[in-house]
């Protein structure tokens, strides 16, 4: 049994932007699904998936992610494998093209999260693709980075009301084990230095192979707050059904931090969830008896 979902960011994806969502999503899918076909891990599916959106300047994440305050990018990683438990994450890097193959280098080492200057040596040791900071910095990111520099009052929260997000990506192999994997840019304007949820253990994703597997994406000063995906893949052990864990989880995230989200869920039989309070979240998936599936919000199956 086998089964992946991938998620593109939760926020009000305008129309003329939904093809480019759709795309996106089905080509992170497809390369996560190939992995898994060939006989590989839910680890390597989710990494594979991860890069194809990082490589993607549709996405906050990798090339094309927002900008923080002093005009840089700065990004967070981290994956989780549900069958051993090993977590791996990075903060606040720079120069990194893939920050997801950094997190999994990260998994197979003695530590759970590297930030900064200290991650990215790491990077170089490990032979980890390196880049120019300019390399990620897309035009449109330019744009919206002077525009905000115009505002002082802009507040992260805002950001999910006209601007993208954080991808990730949720995979059961054919040996039963789960993985997950969350990719972020983090928030526009963000201070340098800021980590938001997603190189965060139980916030960002989680993955134990005797609940489920999550990952979220929204605005991280809310998500911390409710440590959204342990909150969520708690909820499959007595055999809840990842929709409605996912459900009240992201009701949760409204009702207690007015926060702003959505979140993926697989469980450990492969049935997937997935939901989010944004206008819109992108996102598809594929199990061994479901073709793909490709949505950019909740009514469109419901
Ligand atoms: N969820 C992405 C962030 O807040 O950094």
């Amino acid at each position: 049994m086998t089964a992946l979902i991938v998620h593109g960011g939760a926020w009000a994806i305008p129309d003329n932007e939904v093809t480019a969502h759709r795309t996106g999503c089905a080509a992170a899918l497809e390369a996560g699904w190939a992995v898994l076909e060939a006989g590989g891990s839910a680890l390597e599916a989710v990494e594979a998936a991860v890069r194809v959106l990082e490589n993607d300047p549709t996405f906050d994440a990798g090339v094309g992610s927002f900008l923080n305050a002093a005009g840089e990018v700065e990004l967070d990683a981290a994956m989780m494998d549900g069958s051993t438990m090993l977590a791996g994450a990075v903060a606040a890097v720079q120069h990194i093209r893939h920050p997801i193959t950094l997190a999994r280098r990260v998994l197979d080492s003695d530590y759970i999260l590297l930030v900064g200057a200290g991650a990215e040596r790491f990077a170089e040791e490990q032979g980890v693709e390196l880049c120019a900071s300019d390399d990620l910095v897309v035009e449109r990111e330019r744009q919206r980075w002077a525009a905000q520099r115009a505002k002082p009052d802009f507040r992260g929260r805002d950001a999910f009301h006209t601007a993208h997000d954080t991808v990730g990506a949720v995979a059961l192999d054919a040996h039963g084990n789960l993985a997950a994997a969350t990719s972020t840019g983090g928030i526009p304007n963000k201070l340098p230095g800021r980590v938001g949820d997603s190189p965060l253990i139980g916030s960002g994703l989680y993955a134990d192979n005797e609940t489920g597997g999550c990952s979220t994406t929204g605005w991280g000063e809310s998500i911390m707050k409710v440590v959204l995906a342990k909150t969520v893949t708690d909820r499959l052990r007595d055999g809840e059904h990842p929709l409605d864990a996912a459900k009240v989880g992201i009701e949760y995230l409204g009702r207690r931090v007015n926060g702003l989200g959505g979140c993926i869920v697989l469980d450990r039989a492969g049935r997937v969830g997935w939901a989010h309070n944004t206008p819109r979240m992108a996102f598809g998936y594929r199990t061994h008896d479901t073709p793909p599936v490709i949505a950019i919000d909740q009514a469109e199956l419901a």
